[in-house]
Parts: structure tokens; sequence; C-alpha cells
């Protein structure tokens, strides 16, 4: 993991093997941006020139490295763009900073240390750059024999005041952040075979053990006896039997404590069951735990910002696979609530799973329940690969989880959940199917997993299909492969409900 410090010493005299500087888009081409006036120094006031000459204009995502002059410790000056500067008297938009700060950082792999005189003039714009470094630093090389470029070991902030409390707590934050979306990351991206549920719960119980966290874990045997239908009809085709797994960060003492519980879907691998998925459609599909990746990775990131919230979080751990003891598309389940389901099609086990986590998760009465999953294909053919959909039984909460998701620079958007798509899951045999009519698809899972919620509690899905997995190039502070979707977004939820700014 790269680590991060808050330096005193000016971007010129810092012993480092690149110094990162911004470039704005001006109306008469580049312009430094704040924070590289020493770096501008060095060049005697000419590095916009030099980068005008270099092709460079200052639009977002341009990278260019130029050698340094003789007054800079380090050797290579690498230039950003921001776009077009903030109005007068505004800040940079952290997006974008935090972009910036990961293509930096992503560029200078193979090289250990990074000093990052980018604009940040308040604390804000500190933990932006931090995040953007730390994230886009991110490499998964566990099963690589080091023939890749390994990430920068150090990112050294210059012009955030290390002894100043808001930039400290900026860079504790930014910290904690970055390397719980990173731990999600790990966990996507570890091949199948050896995340198995089992695995996975593992993983937790350890995490548990280092942060001081509760961790009850729920094998076969212990599903099978509580009722745990939807979990165990799909788990039962593996080889690698389910698991549910319940982790609390026990925040919330006081009257006045609020409970958020997190409920993710973590299928180890969808192959689709006997209803196969074609050949196409499956080798990417171990990012389907990326849901309980998040909610792990929310409540360890609770736990260690020391939030003053209870933060419980349920993953759905099974894996999804054809065998002669699978389900088949014609059983019927009878669920942890006691409704039974007609499975009509075994690719649609996410519904499954989660149905009986959000059952599970009412019990307790918490103040909302947010899921996550990489539910529907459908999802990502109506918002792409970037954005996140969310649905809830409550518009003021689902403004809060979309807004929320803005504020920390995660793309989603609002979607309905109309009745009328509930017609479609009407079964002959059961109190529902888990599948309706195609079109609409992932309005129609969100409304099978509404009916698993508990009465009166107020309630948030949210699906990554689209952003959890990226198949495409890196981008911005993003990598190739898992994501880390959602986390940030999970964890400023958590921060504003220990706010009391989530729930009156
Ligand atoms: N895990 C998939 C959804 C998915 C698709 C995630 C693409 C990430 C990328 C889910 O279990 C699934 O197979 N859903 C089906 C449901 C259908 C059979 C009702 C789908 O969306 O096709
Ligand atoms: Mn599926
Ligand atoms: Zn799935």
């Amino acid at each position: 993991m790269t680590a991060l410090t808050l330096s005193t010493s000016s971007a010129a005299a810092l012993r480092a093997d690149a110094v990162v500087v911004g470039v704005t888009k001006g109306t008469k081409g580049p312009e430094v941006a704040p924070g590289a006036e020493a770096v501008d120094q060095a060049f005697d006031g000419r590095l916009a020139a030099t980068l005008e000459t270099l092709g460079a204009s200052g639009a977002e995502g341009e990278v260019t490295k130029l050698p340094a002059p003789a007054g800079l410790k380090a050797p290579v000056v690498l230039a950003v763009g921001l776009g077009e500067a903030p109005a007068d008297g505004a800040g940079f938009d952290t997006e974008v900073l935090r972009k910036a700060a990961g293509v930096a950082a992503r560029t200078l792999a193979g090289s250990k240390k990074a000093a990052l005189a980018l604009p940040v003039e308040d604390a804000a714009a500190a933990q932006a750059v931090a995040e953007g470094a730390l994230l886009g630093a991110y490499a998964y090389t566990a099963y690589q024999a080091g023939n890749g470029k390994a990430p920068l070991t150090e990112v050294a902030l210059v012009g955030a005041k290390p002894r100043d409390k808001a930039y400290k707590a900026a860079a504790e934050r930014a910290t904690v952040v970055a390397e719980e979306v990173n731990r999600s990351r790990d966990l996507i991206n570890m091949p199948p075979n050896d995340l198995t549920p089992k695995a996975f719960a593992a993983f937790v119980q350890e995490a548990a053990k280092e942060y001081g966290l509760k961790v009850e874990v729920l094998d076969e045997k212990a599903l099978v006896k509580g009722g745990y239908g939807g979990i165990m009809g799909v788990g039962q085709g593996s080889a690698n039997p389910p698991r549910l797994v319940k982790i609390v960060h026990n925040g919330g003492k006081g009257r006045d404590a609020k409970h958020l519980a997190l409920v993710g879907k973590g299928i180890t691998y969808d192959s689709g069951g006997i209803s196969l998925k074609p050949a196409g459609h499956n080798e990417t599909m171990k990012c389907d735990m990326s849901g309980a990746a998040a909610v792990f990775s929310t409540v360890v990131a609770a736990a260690r910002l020391g939030l003053p919230v209870t933060v419980t979080g349920w993953l759905a751990l099974a894996e999804n696979m054809p065998s002669g003891a699978a389900a088949r598309p014609g059983d019927v389940l009878r669920m942890y609530s006691g409704k039974t389901v007609e499975v009509l099609n075994t690719d649609a086990e996410g519904r499954l799973v989660m149905a009986d986590a959000i059952t599970r998760a009412s019990e307790e009465t918490p103040d909302a329940i947010i899921d996550v999953a990489t539910l529907t294909g459908a999802m990502v053919l109506a918002l792409g690969t970037r954005i996140f959909g969310v649905m809830s039984n409550d518009d003021d909460f689902r403004t809060a989880v979309h807004e929320t998701a803005g504020e920390v620079g995660e793309q989603s958007w609002p979607m309905p959940l109309p009745a009328d798509l509930r017609k479609a899951m009407d079964s002959a045999t059961a109190d529902i199917a888990n599948m309706g009519e195609r079109m609409g698809g992932g309005l129609a899972a969100g409304l099978f997993l509404k009916e698993f919620v508990g009465e009166g509690i107020t309630w948030a899905h949210v699906d990554i299909a689209g952003p959890a997995f990226n198949e495409s190039g890196p981008f911005g502070y993003t990598p190739k492969g898992g994501t880390g979707s959602a986390v940030r977004t999970l964890v400023r939820l958590a921060e504003k409900a220990a706010e009391g700014e989530l729930f009156q």
C-alpha cells in the first residue's frame, strides 16, 4: 500500500522521483495551477510556456512529462491537466483533483516517491488529492511474479499543513477511505477459485480481530437450520458451500445513536447455475461479490474512523454453480421470511440471497437498510458502466443516497420502483417468481427485494452491476478490474448518520 505524508518542504526542495503540478486551461493557453509556484520559479517562470511548446493544453486527463531544471531536487516534472480554472474565489472541484492525482499516481508506477504540488487550498482539497493518489496508485499484483511496474511507495502532499488539525484529519480520512476501497478491489480481483464463501468469511474474521469488530458466521448447517432457503437454494449446487456473515461496528452508544444496516451481494462466482450463462458473459463474474466487499470495507472504515454510529454489515456469500445438487428452474424455495419463491431462472440468484439477508437485517429494526448488489445486466444497459442505480421505498432517502454519492465523486442515478412490474412476477405455484418482465429488469429486481424489507423500515437498493468492475482501460483513479464502487458513498452515509444528518 502506498504511504501518504504531508510535507512542510517546498516542492523544489523535496527529495522525490517526480514532482506533480497542475495545469489549467487558460484563454490564451495552459496556465500553472496554484501549489506549483516553486516549481515554476525553477523554470524561471516559463513552465506554462514550456508546457504549451510540448503540446499541453491543460485539459482534464492530460499528462505531460518533462525533465526538471537544475533548481529542483526531483529529476522529473509531471504536469496533469485540471481543465478550466474555477471562478475567482471558488476552489477546484474535488472530483477534478481526485482524478488528476489518480492519473499522476498511475502514470508514475515504477518510481518510488512522488511529490504532489497540486492546489490544496483547504482540507477538503487535500483529502481529494490524497484519495485520488492512493486510489490511482493501486495495482493488483498478488498473482504475478513482479513483471509489472510496482505502485508508488510514497506520495508526499506539498502545501498541505501537517500541523493543522483539519489537514491532519483529511489525510487520516483519505488514508482510511482509500485503503478500504482498495481492500474491496483486492477481494473483487481475487480469482474465484481462491475467494470462496468460506475464504471470504475468513478474511472478515481476520479484519474483525484486527479492528475489534463483532462477527458471526453462519455456515451451511446453520443456514439450513435457520431456514435460509434463498441463500441455500443458490449455494446448494456448489462444492463451496454458502455463508451468511454479520459484522458489526458498535459505535452507536447512547440513546440517540443511529443504526445503519448494510446488506451486500456476495456471489463469489456467478455461472448462472442451471440457467448457465453463455461464453462471453461469465469471464468477469468473479465480480459478483462486489456488493459484499463494499459492505465489508465500509464497516471496517466506520470502525477505523471511530464513527459514533452502529453499522451492521450482512454479507450473503454463495457460489452459483450448476451441478446435480443445484436448484432447477421450477424449484420452489421457502425463504427465511417464510415466503415461497419459484425459481424460474437460476441466474436471477442475487435477489434470492439478498432477500434472506434483508429479512434477517430487518429483524434488528435498524434506522435504515441499504443493500448493494451487482444485481442486473439491465441496470448496465440503462445507466452504462460508470453509474449505479438507486431505488428506495422512501423518496427522500433515495435522494440522500444519490446526493451523497455525488459529494464523494461517485456517479449514481435515482430509479423508480413501478408497482405495475410486480404482476409479471406472479407465480402459479409460489408467492412470487424470481423473474418477471425482461424490460425494466433492474426495477423488477428492486421490486422483488422490496417485498423482503421489514414493515416500516426505510430501505435503499443500490445496483452497482455497471461500475463494480472496469473491463476497459484505467481512467482517473479507477483501475482496470475491481473498482471498489459504493464504498465511498456508504462511508459518507455512515458519517452522516453519525452526525445526525441522515435520519431525524
Ligand atoms: N450477476 C448478474 C448481473 C450482472 C450482469 C452483474 C453484468 C454484472 C455485470 C445477475 O446475477 C444476473 O445474472 N442477472 C440476470 C437476471 C435475469 C436472469 C432476470 C440478468 O441481469 O440478466
Ligand atoms: Mn446471475
Ligand atoms: Zn449474479
